[in-house]
């Protein structure tokens, strides 16, 4: 893995969010699309996606926050309206709300690659060998890949 990619990880590992006061310019205007109080809440998409990119999850989005890698997806998180129905949706739990233990890397990588990829909104056909990437180690080290998919 390019070692850029794997320095995402290590500072998204430390990452946490900063306080954001209703006065902060960005704060504002995100209220117009989520109340304040929900401002510092997202889902995110882990390393369980890799190569399954099943697609489930951008059905059932009402704000079309998920974008396209080559190989996996990931939430936008200053677009996440934090309403949790696209997490049952995924047949591999790929999907959690930041406010679980450990996703903080996580948070990172969706934020960044979010910026990068394009937008998807309906399911395609999932990758033909999807199966054989649930559960397996290490995916992100090992099989992520920057590049970013086709988007609808
Ligand atoms: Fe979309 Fe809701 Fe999932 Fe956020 S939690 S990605 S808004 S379906
Ligand atoms: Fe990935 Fe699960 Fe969506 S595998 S594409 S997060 S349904």
């Amino acid at each position: 893995m390019p070692r850029r990619y794997m320095k995402i990880l290590d500072e998204a590992a430390g990452h946490e969010r900063p306080a954001l006061r209703p006065s902060d310019p960005c704060v504002r205007s995100k209220a117009a699309k989520k109340p304040v109080q929900s401002v510092q809440m997202t889902y995110i998409v882990n390393d369980n996606c890799i190569k399954c990119k099943y697609m489930d999850c951008v059905e059932v989005c009402p704000v079309d926050c998920f974008y396209e890698g080559e190989n996996m997806l990931v939430i936008h998180p200053d677009e996440c309206i934090d309403c949790g129905v696209c997490e049952p949706e995924c047949p591999v739990e790929a999907i959690k709300p930041d406010t679980e233990p450990g996703v903080e890397k996580w948070l990172g990588v969706n934020a960044e690659f979010a910026k990068m990829w394009p937008n998807i909104t309906a399911k395609k056909t999932p990758p033909a060998d999807a199966k054989q990437w649930e559960g397996v180690a290490n995916k992100f080290e090992e099989q992520f890949s920057p590049n970013p998919g086709t988007g609808d």
